[in-house]
């Protein structure tokens, strides 16, 4: 149980001074505790349990600490989050257990320094999480006030004053209490003012139009607006925004906008949403990267940002007295925030694109590069850049992430799942391809659920199709669980063993379970028949007018089962002509040979 007095808000700060380097930094690598985010609950509550404690010579030594390093290394945090408060905070981190000290000291902030990646943990759900953007979400949420009022005008104070100014960032009423949350249909997070799209994206971006086309919430059928459909009545004229949301500035429009300031300037930007490998799932303590030239903008960092807009995002509206970080975070992670299995960590792409609309993160992203122009006058890449320049940089940096991140599904790596290594040499594919192979597992029967099962069953699977089949890998492309991932399989660029005769010509995509009687979940039939596609035609790694095709129309087999079959004929890009093999089945048996009975799940090959 938290204390009486307990204060959420102190905790996260007293996290952020290990941030702001008020601790000594430890040489990477000495943590005890392994980078889960299950250690870092575990410090929060031992936080918690602590917080806030009160003896004056403590807060003494913090406070002569503080005031030996004034300076935390980002004036934005300072002018959005800090300020007085930071000096004013009771509590004695040094009471915290070494071990986890030594893991929020290591695990607090975020860097890439050649393939490793720093200041990540590794979720329940699979995924890995950049602790500091969450940190900063959280925090950013507790503070009453979110939307700043940017300070326009030239006589804005310099960036060494911004811890003792930020409350006189006059500060607009909270604009919450009469616009729409996190369940609602409309995805603006903002006041119309925040989100007011006056930028014309379509003059500067013809392609824009297809960032949101169909994200569904898998719970609660939010429907994403599409960008089309919001700039279509607004004039040309651009307006650049006059406040900004703390918590999108502090999670995701900082490291967006810088990110794509100092990048090529090109239509697609490779480092964005790099996946990596822990060294061990059991005890992972190292987590090093798959794209050597991968910028900040990781999987990890976009996760943790997105997790701390979204949590941010609630504990701003909850109401007094807010639930205690460690029960949130553990929440979150676990079954879902109060209840609702559509709020987790599982959904964050589809809860994040429900929550922000494209155009209202243009305006923050434009937003915080105005207000950094301001409080850093000197930044070499913000010197002289003009509104327009900013603007545009705004709108490719939301593009790739709407389009290449939330607007893909979220795919655990081949090591995540414990694959073993694919036997012999695998043989590449031409792409683009032209076909989506649909598939069940039919064996394992039952969806999958939780990340823990689904890894079990893509292992088994692993097994049975090289020790049993004796094929050189597992046959499918992708799998996709019932737990709001997409598992790597062969990937795309290899060629798989799910379409017996047609696997240089497809990708085979099954869903975990037997669909003979039942359909799968929602979110696993709209990766399939929406997001994946997409996201893959986007990449060039599947032609735009590519064909949907169930396994039997291929290959004599029940696959992907009667109840997905039917559902799979009626999708868009679903491919009528070619018919089920099963149903021309006895008029070929007179002509012909049956081929030896395979069960279904064998016969993929
Ligand atoms: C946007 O889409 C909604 C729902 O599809 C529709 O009612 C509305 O008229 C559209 N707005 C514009 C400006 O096209
Ligand atoms: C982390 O793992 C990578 C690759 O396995 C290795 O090169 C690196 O030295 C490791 N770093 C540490 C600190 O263990
Ligand atoms: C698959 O589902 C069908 C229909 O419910 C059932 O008859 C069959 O036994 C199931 N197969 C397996 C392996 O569970």
């Amino acid at each position: 149980m938290p204390p009486r007095n307990w204060n959420p808000t102190t905790v996260v700060q007293a996290v952020l001074w290990i941030l702001l380097g008020l601790w000594p930094w430890p040489e990477p690598g000495t943590a005890s505790l392994p980078f889960l985010m299950d250690s870092v609950i575990q410090a929060l509550a031992e936080l918690e349990q602590k917080a806030p404690v009160t003896k004056a010579s403590h807060t003494a030594s913090v406070w002569q600490l503080s005031a030996q390093d004034p300076g935390p290394h980002d004036p934005l945090h300072h002018f959005l989050l800090d300020g007085q408060s930071l000096r004013a905070t009771k509590l004695d981190l040094l009471a915290l257990s070494p071990e986890l000290r030594g893991l929020i000291e290591e695990a607090a902030r975020h860097d890439v320094r050649g393939r490793q990646e720093y200041g990540v943990v590794l979720a329940p759900d699979g995924s890995t999480v950049a602790v500091e953007p969450l940190l900063a979400g959280l925090k950013a949420g507790l503070q009453r006030q979110r939307v700043i009022n940017l300070p326009l005008d030239s006589t804005a104070t310099p960036p060494g004053a911004g811890a003792t100014f930020p409350d006189v960032g006059a500060v607009v009423p909270d604009v919450r209490a009469t616009s729409p949350g996190l369940r609602d249909a409309s995805p603006d997070v903002s006041s119309t003012d925040v989100g007011a799209m006056s930028l014309n994206v379509r003059a500067t971006d013809p392609n824009m139009g297809a960032i949101f086309p169909d994200v569904r919430d898998s719970s609660s059928d939010v429907q994403v607006t599409s960008l089309d459909n919001q700039t279509s009545s607004l004039d040309a004229k651009a307006k650049s925004p006059t406040t900004v949301d703390s918590l999108l500035v502090v999670t995701l429009a900082r490291d967006l906008g810088l990110t794509f300031l100092q990048g090529p300037q090109t239509q697609s930007h490779p480092g964005l949403g790099a996946e990596g490998c822990w060294d061990q799932l059991s005890n992972p303590r190292n987590f090093t990267l798959l794209d050597p030239g991968a910028s900040l903008l990781t999987t990890a960092f976009l996760n943790g940002a997105l997790d701390g807009v979204l949590l941010g995002d609630y504990l701003s509206r909850a109401p007094e007295p807010r639930p205690p970080l460690s029960h949130l975070l553990s929440q979150y992670y676990g079954a879902g925030v109060a209840g609702d299995p559509g709020f987790r960590s599982n959904f964050r792409r589809q809860n994040g694109a429900a929550l922000t609309s494209a155009p209202a993160l243009i305006q923050q992203v434009w937003g915080t590069l105005i207000l950094l122009q301001r409080l850093e006058p000197a930044h070499p890449q913000l010197q002289g850049m003009s509104q327009e320049q900013l603007a545009q940089v705004a709108t490719l940096a939301t593009k790739e992430y709407t389009e290449a991140f939330l607007g893909c599904p979220a795919i655990h790596p081949r090591c995540r799942w414990g694959a073993a290594p694919y036997r012999g040499r695998p043989k590449p594919l031409r792409l683009p391809l032209g076909f989506l192979y649909v598939h069940h597992t039919y064996l394992p029967a039952s969806p999958c659920t939780a990340f823990e099962r689904c890894a079990a069953k893509m292992r088994s699977m692993q097994r049975f199709h090289q020790d049993t089949q004796g094929w050189d890998d597992i046959g499918y492309s992708f799998v996709v669980g019932s737990d709001g991932y997409v598992y790597e399989g062969r990937g795309w660029h290899w060629v798989g063993a799910h379409t017996l005769g047609h696997n240089s010509r497809g990708f085979g995509v099954a869903i975990v379970g037997n669909y003979t009687a039942e359909l799968p979940a929602d979110a696993a039939l709209s990766t399939v028949r929406d997001v994946l596609p997409r996201c893959a035609v986007r990449a060039g790694l599947l032609r735009p007018d590519y064909a949907v095709l169930g396994h039997r129309q291929l290959v004599r087999t029940e696959c992907p089962g009667d109840a997905l079959f039917h559902l799979l004929s009626t999708w868009p890009h679903f491919d009528a002509n070619v018919k089920p093999r099963i149903a021309r089945r006895a008029s070929r048996i007179s002509k012909k040979k049956l081929p030896p009975v395979t069960l279904p799940a064998t016969g993929l090959q």
